[in-house]
């Protein structure tokens, strides 16, 4: 009974925090100094957290089928026996016990962010409350937006000041994934829980349609979080990027897409990178086939200005390549027998379709990264991003040289192309969930026949493509293991002595993090311990953290005699000089010869938790 009262008084914590947050306002203090023109150097870094799913009604040691709910299930299945973990249960379907979301937090706030240096901004791509998952607790919309509060006010705790980014998720809402055409009660909701966070010039877009511009170092990086439920397959309220005749009645996710164009075309126009960001990733199987057609067009179309794209949702670990249909159509690739299942099975597919090096166009290309969750469908997870602060080389798309097809005209949005779509739906339906490439189009029958097409910004100096002011330098990829830490609180809860003592013991524990892998090569990622590396950007780990993982590989020192100790290869063997189209590619050919390389990346792709898809 105890731990029923617990749970309960957690939840009416929860609550009550939760109104005394939304009561208060927040001052908000931006760490950028907001004199005209003038800003203190950026640290270069920023966080990207997603997938919380904080879940008030689990509760420790119940059974693992009752969503880690209830102490009392009818046993039925083999898995009847297993119990819910203290810090959350990994491979299930439950959500994570409030503490593991809290706990997680502060340890980032504490370990990664530390003394050495702090962050610009955090990236939270949505999912801030529970799954619907138990017919004897059903959700309401009260509960996901106070669970959002209660996410919101942990993170805002932990990281005093660093401006977030928050974007929606498909369960942030009620019914999960069915969001209609605003402005509607849920994005009047999320602008009043995120006002200190959304720009207020941005409260009306945002109360539209559920996305937003933010300024993260005024004139020269923005943050563009959109409203990914406009774009996914599984929202029945909307008709997935449909292009209606007359200006009435525009479908929302139609609407995104006309907004997100002209966005760029402003950025770009006064020579700034953007991070787009958001939580359905925009892969075939997960968007509307004219959403993901015409979101890839678009962000291929400004190479030139968006830096990178970073979703959540799917709570694994990966990155994809977005290729041009025309690419697509002159590679020719046949659709190759992959006999791996699952989202390995698409990435192989994905990776083993891209030319040669030789016969890349990179202008064709992009990425985008999907980031581990910190629920632990598999690991708990986080990532820590750093870019190049350099300004002295400031690339202004604005004024380089476009890329353009010959005989460009301007497009008639109106009549662009029915038939085309409705060609494109059908492939889709008979592929895999995931992700394809773009089909080869029908040759276009354009008015007059011209060839209608529009022009591609892109440059082999912009930030996406070279390491240049702006560019991704790579990322840490930071990971819980869950299963060990449950077992240390079952042994402080098993000691001798009293009840309450041992439970207090047990709360007081925080859960830690270890390196997982990083994207740099051992140079940079070691740089702190050899003081000749000559590496000027800012330190990819905290080097507090790199002394954990030298004592946890039983190593004194990460170099001898100028190689790097073996147990600490496989953390930096992407080696990756910068992020970028071109060495992106090239990790994703390489992931396709090397195979003891792809085993590690798969494993990754769960967040080292041991699962088999
Ligand atoms: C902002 O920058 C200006 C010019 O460098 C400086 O005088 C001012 O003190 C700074 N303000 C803050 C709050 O750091
Ligand atoms: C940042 O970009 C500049 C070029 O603009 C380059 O010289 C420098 O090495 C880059 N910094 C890092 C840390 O890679």
């Amino acid at each position: 009974m105890r731990s029923c009262t617990s749970a309960l008084a957690l939840w009416a914590a929860v609550l009550a925090h939760a109104l005394v947050v939304s009561a208060s306002q927040i001052v908000f203090s931006a760490p950028t100094n907001t004199s005209i023109g003038v800003e203190r150097k950026p640290f270069g870094r920023f966080l990207h957290v997603t997938d919380l799913h904080p879940d008030p009604h689990y509760k420790h040691a119940s059974a693992v089928h009752s969503a880690c709910h209830h102490t009392k299930p009818k046993k039925h299945k083999a898995d009847g026996k297993q119990r819910a973990g203290w810090f959350g249960t990994a491979l299930t379907d439950c959500d994570s016990p409030p503490r593991l979301v809290a706990s997680s937090l502060q340890w980032a706030a504490k370990n990664l962010v530390g003394k050495d240096g702090g962050i610009d901004f955090i990236i939270w791509t949505g999912d801030s409350a529970r799954h619907d998952n138990d017919d004897k607790l059903p959700r309401s919309s009260r509960e996901i937006f106070e669970l959002n509060r209660w996410t919101l006010d942990q993170l805002e705790r932990a990281f005093p000041g660093v401006p977030l980014v928050p974007s929606v998720g498909n369960n942030d809402i009620f019914p999960h994934n069915i969001l209609f055409p605003g402005p509607n009660a849920v994005t009047k909701e999320y602008v009043q829980i995120w006002q200190d966070h959304v720009p207020e010039y941005e409260f009306h877009t945002f109360e539209q349609g559920g996305y937003y511009v933010k300024e993260l170092l005024p004139n020269r990086l923005a943050a563009m979080s959109l409203n990914t439920l406009y774009f996914y397959d599984n929202n029945k309220a909307v008709d997935g990027c449909v292009r209606t005749k007359g200006k009435h009645n525009v479908d929302p996710g139609t609407a995104q897409l006309d907004w997100l164009e002209v966005q760029l075309d402003l950025f770009r126009q006064r020579g700034m990178q953007v991070h787009l960001l958001g939580h359905v990733p925009p892969t075939a199987g997960n968007y509307f086939a004219r959403c993901y057609k015409r979101y890839t067009d678009i962000v291929l179309r400004f190479q030139d200005t968006i830096v990178a794209q970073h979703f959540g949702h799917m709570n694994t670990d990966a990155f994809f390549i977005q290729e041009d249909q025309d690419a697509a159509y002159a590679a020719q690739h046949p659709s190759v027998r992959v006999k791996q299942e699952g989202l390995p099975g698409d990435l192989k597919q994905d990776y083993s379709t891209l030319p040669g090096k030789g016969r890349t166009d990179e202008d064709l290309y992009s990425v985008f990264f999907i980031a581990p969750s910190i629920i632990p469908t598999y690991y708990p997870s986080i990532r820590l991003w750093t870019y190049n602060t350099t300004e002295g080389a400031r690339y202004t798309a604005s004024t380089t040289t476009t890329t353009q097809d010959d005989g460009i005209d301007e497009v008639d949005e109106e009549d662009d192309d029915v038939d085309l779509d409705e060609e494109d739906e059908a492939i889709v339906d008979v592929r895999s969930r995931h992700h394809h490439r773009p089909v080869p189009p029908k040759k276009r029958r354009g008015k007059k026949g011209k060839k209608r097409r529009r022009a591609r910004h892109a440059s082999a100096a912009s930030p996406s493509r070279t390491n240049t002011y702006l560019s991704l330098l790579g990322y840490s990829q930071w990971v819980m293991d869950i299963d060990a830490q449950n077992d240390a609180i079952e042994r402080i809860l098993k000691q001798h002595g009293d009840d309450e003592k041992r439970r207090k013991h047990a709360e007081a524990v925080d859960v830690d993090y270890r390196l997982e892998y990083a994207t740099y090569p051992a140079s940079v990622l070691w740089a702190d311990f050899a003081p000749s590396s000559g590496y000027t950007g800012p330190a990819a780990v905290p080097k507090a953290l790199l002394q954990k993982e030298l004592a946890r590989a039983g190593v004194e020192e990460p170099w001898s005699k100028g190689k790097l100790a073996k147990p600490l290869r496989h953390m930096s063997e992407y080696a990756l000089e910068s992020v970028s189209v071109r060495t992106m590619m090239d990790l994703a050919r390489r992931l396709m010869v090397d195979k003891k390389l792809w085993r590690r990346f798969v494993r990754r792709i769960y967040s080292e938790s041991g699962y088999v898809p």
